[in-house]
C-alpha cells in the first residue's frame, strides 16, 4: 500500500537521536496508525561511505514512517537519499535544525540555516535521486539572525528549490554556549512567526514544532491554518496521551487505541527480538511512559527498570508489569465507586 505521509503529516512524532529507533516507532505505531513517525537522524556519511546500512532497517508496519537524513554534500545526501527510499521510506527529511557540536562540526544541522543556497543544493539533488517526498525540518534562525528576515527568505528558497513540505522548529539555536538540550529549552519560542510564515507562503506545507504538549494544542494549531503538528518530548514521554486518540481526533480516521492491548500486542515483538539476542531493556526504555498520569505508571516503570536489563528477562516481565497496572487500574476504579 502507498502511504500519503503527507497527508499522516497532520500530527508527526519528531526525530529523536538515541530515541525514535525502530523499537520506539514500533510502539508508536500500535498507538497511532496514522501518524507520522520519524527515524533517528542518520548522517550521510553513515551511509554513503560508513556503509551502515543496518541504520535502515524498519518494519513494515511503521509506515508512514520519514528518514531524516543528516548533510551537507549535495551528492552524498542524494546518495543516502536513493538508499532511504530503496530500503522503503515514505519521505525523506533534511536536518536543519540540529544543534549539536558533532553534528556541526561536519556542517550539518542548524548550521546550515546560514547557508541556504547550499540547502537548496541539497535538496534538489536528493529530489532528483528519489520519487517520495523531500521535505526539511528547520529552526527559525540561529545566532544573531533575525527570524523575521531569515526564515521567510529560507522558506522562498525551499519553495523554490521545490520543496512542498516544511517542518519550523520555532525557535532559535544559539551554536555557542549552550548545549543541545539547552537549545531545546532555552531560546524563546515565537510560534506566531511560524503561523504568519504559513499565511506568507499558503501553498507551502507548513508543520510547527516546539513545546507542544498535548493533542488540544495541536488541534489549536491546525484550527488556526497550519497543516501539520510535530511533538517530540510529550509524544515520548506520554505516548498515550498524544498518540491514543490521534487518529479520531487529528486524523478524523479511527478509533482511539489502548495502551494495554498495545503493551500486550507487543509480547510477540519482544520475544522475537530477545530471540535474535537483543534485551528486553532495548524495547522497553521506549515503553517507561505507556502509562504516565494512569494508575500503575509508577509500578510499570519500576518492575521493567529495575528487571529489564538482566539477563533472561523477557515478555514475561513485561507481562507482570502489566498486570501491575491492570491490578492497579481495577484498584482505582473501585476507589472511585
Ligand atoms: C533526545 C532528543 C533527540 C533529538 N534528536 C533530533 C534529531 O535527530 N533530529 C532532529 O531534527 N531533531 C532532533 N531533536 C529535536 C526534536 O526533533 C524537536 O525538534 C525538539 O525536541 C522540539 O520539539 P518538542 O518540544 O516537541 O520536543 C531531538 C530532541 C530530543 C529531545
Amino acid at each position: 500500500m502507498k502511504v500519503n505521509a503527507k497527508y499522516a503529516s497532520r500530527l508527526a512524532v519528531a526525530p529523536m537521536m538515541d530515541w525514535t529507533d525502530r523499537h520506539c516507532r514500533y510502539v508508536h505505531r500500535l498507538l497511532s496508525r496514522d501518524t507520522l513517525l520519524y527515524t533517528e537522524m542518520v548522517t550521510a556519511p553513515a551511509l554513503v561511505r560508513g556503509g551502515a546500512v543496518h541504520l535502515l532497517a524498519f518494519d513494515a508496519s511503521e509506515h508512514p514512517v520519514a528518514l531524516q537524513l543528516g548533510g551537507s554534500d549535495p551528492e552524498e545526501l542524494a546518495e543516502a537519499a536513493r538508499m532511504g527510499a530503496a530500503a522503503g521510506y515514505d519521505e525523506i527529511n533534511l536536518n536543519v535544525g540540529c544543534p549539536s557540536d558533532r553534528v556541526q562540526s561536519g556542517a550539518f544541522g542548524a548550521v546550515l540555516m546560514k547557508d541556504p543556497a547550499l540547502v537548496a543544493r541539497c535538496v534538489q539533488a536528493m529530489q532528483a535521486a528519489v520519487e517520495v517526498e523531500v521535505t526539511v525540518k528547520c529552526r527559525i534562525g540561529v545566532d544573531d539572525q533575525d527570524p523575521e528576515v531569515i526564515l521567510p527568505d529560507f522558506l522562498s528558497r525551499m519553495s523554490d528549490a521545490g520543496v512542498g513540505r516544511v517542518t519550523v522548529h520555532a525557535r532559535k539555536a544559539w551554536l555557542q554556549g549552550l548545549s543541545p538540550k539547552q537549545n531545546r529549552d532555552v531560546p524563546p519560542l515565537d510560534y506566531p512567526l511560524v503561523l504568519r510564515m504559513k499565511e506568507r507562503f499558503p501553498h507551502l506545507h507548513v508543520s510547527i514544532n516546539g513545546g507542544i504538549a498535548s493533542l488540544a494544542e495541536a488541534r489549536g494549531f491546525l484550527d488556526a491554518g497550519l497543516d501539520g503538528v510535530m511533538i517530540g518530548r510529550a509524544a515520548y514521554h506520554a505516548p498515550a496521551d498524544i498518540l491514543c486518540a490521534a487518529d479520531r481526533l487529528i486524523h478524523g480516521s479511527g478509533p482511539d487505541s489502548d495502551p494495554v492491548a498495545a503493551a500486550r500486542a507487543m509480547v510477540p515483538y519482544v520475544d522475537a527480538h530477545v530471540a535474535e539476542g537483543g534485551t528486553l531493556a532495548q524495547v522497553t526504555r521506549h515503553m517507561l511512559g505507556l502509562f504516565a498520569g494512569r494508575p500503575g505508571a509508577r509500578r510499570w516503570r519500576r518492575i521493567l527498570s529495575e528487571g529489564a536489563h538482566r539477563a533472561g528477562a523477557g515478555s514475561a516481565l513485561m507481562l507482570e508489569a502489566l498486570e501491575a497496572v491492570t491490578s492497579a487500574t481495577a484498584e482505582a476504579a473501585a476507589a472511585a465507586e
